[in-house]
């Protein structure tokens, strides 16, 4: 007998309007603005992830991710998925269950870390330091050596606060211990801006995400994984309790092994934007990309004081990618937020956990940091303060910035448009 009529019942297509995002300034934690290059590089013809031109594509993604990371690994690469991801991957292959794992919590992400090393089956301790603070070195290595960590992880830059981890003594502090734990480091806020040299400091695996200071969309997260760290993950007695995200058959695909083996659908378009991305942190130059961050963070942080508030995190251990900005008094911070995005299209990001209403997070990362946009963002905050009546001069914030930079704060030339 024939079979019934394909039928699709009643129903009928949505009526959509074509996609028409508005234009926003995104000075949040992220994303960040994109390079109009790597948006460009985006529109390049999508070729298979087993071509090989696109093969040579992520050759050159991994030398470059190599140069950022500071690192000779083979084993370095974008993991398919956002920087959560690359914590995943670190995590799931570092941790056996029942590995003793001491954490740097000091804000979100440590925390976020804590949850997922728990779901992995490590037995955690937490080092735990106040929000805007850093992980105190020896209280984190008593800890370390206390619990016989078999993997210790901190959060390089963390986001949630603004503040920057030191990671020198940590990470020389953790070679000394018996059982030298595999250390394992977020750079989701500082790779390509602050910099992460993971084979001078013996950083055993390293991740980040495309979307922060490497100036990219999101949807990748770079991610280097060391000597001691292959030869753990490969003398585990219980295999990673991940397909998805195991370092080895990763590798499989994305490592210097040949003929790489097929493992997920890479998505072109993205890895032309990291790819591209990358060539611009290259051609800038490491030390010229920190010295422009950390001028015009520094321009911002005194057009902050111009306007009569402070950043949070403790000085000296301040991000140049992302200020945590105190709300000042008799400010309502969700308000102010709110009226960025509507009437100047800018998008900033609310203070989260501790600080919650407390703060309000500005991302000055990778193509973002440029003097034009610390004047935007004081110019709007002196404004709306001044409205609100909590700040006399609505210029403040701007003209302590132009005095930052008359004084020596000088952006050096961006990479060309
Ligand atoms: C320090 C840190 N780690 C991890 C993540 C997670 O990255 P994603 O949101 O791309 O998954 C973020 C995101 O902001 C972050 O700032």
């Amino acid at each position: 007998m024939a079979d019934a009529a394909v039928t699709f019942g009643d129903r009928t297509p949505p009526q959509v309007a074509p996609l028409n995002p508005p234009e926003r300034s995104l000075f949040g934690p992220g994303p960040t603005p994109v390079h109009p290059r790597v948006m460009r590089a985006m529109a390049a013809p999508v070729l298979g992830h087993l071509d090989p031109d696109f093969q040579q594509i992520m050759a050159e993604v991994s030398d470059l991710l190599r140069y950022v990371f500071g690192t000779t690994n083979p084993v370095t690469f974008p993991v398919p998925a956002t920087g959560t991801g690359g914590m995943e991957a670190a995590l799931v292959n570092a941790i056996a269950p029942g590995d003793p794992v001491v954490i740097g919590v000091n804000g979100y992400f440590g925390n976020r870390m804590v949850q997922m090393a728990e779901k992995f089956g490590g037995q955690v301790t937490r080092v735990d330091a106040p929000w805007g603070e850093v992980i105190p070195p020896e209280r984190f290595l008593a800890a370390a050596r206390a619990s016989g960590a078999r993997v210790a992880a901190v959060v390089h830059a963390e986001t949630s606060t603004g503040a920057l981890q030191p990671l020198a003594e940590i990470a020389h502090g953790l070679r000394d211990l018996p059982e030298a734990p595999l250390f394992v480091v977020d750079c989701v806020t500082s790779l390509g801006a602050h910099p992460v040299e993971v084979d001078a400091l013996g950083i055993d695996i390293a991740y980040s995400g495309s979307q922060k200071a490497l100036s990219a969309p999101s949807g990748l997260s770079p991610i280097t994984f060391g000597p001691r760290a292959i030869e753990r993950i490969a003398g585990r007695a219980r295999p990673v309790g991940s397909w998805y995200l195991d370092e080895a058959l990763l590798a499989s695909y994305w490592g210097d092994a040949r003929p790489r083996a097929y493992h997920h659908t890479a998505s072109a378009p993205l890895v032309y934007a990291l790819h591209e991305a990358l060539r611009i942190v290259a051609e800038e130059g490491l030390p010229a990309r920190a010295e422009r961050h950390a001028r015009n963070h520094e321009a911002f942080r005194r057009g902050v004081e111009g306007l009569g508030t402070e950043l949070h995190a403790r000085e000296g251990h301040r991000l140049w990618t992302l200020n945590t900005v105190r709300v000042p008094a008799g400010a309502d911070m969700a308000a102010t937020q709110r009226r960025l995005l509507d009437e100047y299209g800018i998008e900033i990001g609310a203070g989260m956990g501790e600080l919650a209403g407390k703060v309000w997070r500005v991302g000055l990362m990778g193509y973002g940091s440029q003097r034009r946009n610390v004047a935007l963002l004081l110019a709007a905050f002196g404004e709306l303060l001044h409205e609100d009546g909590l700040l006399a001069d609505a210029g403040a914030g701007v003209a302590a910035a132009n005095r930052a930079y008359a004084q020596g704060a000088k952006e050096p030339a961006l990479v060309a448009d």
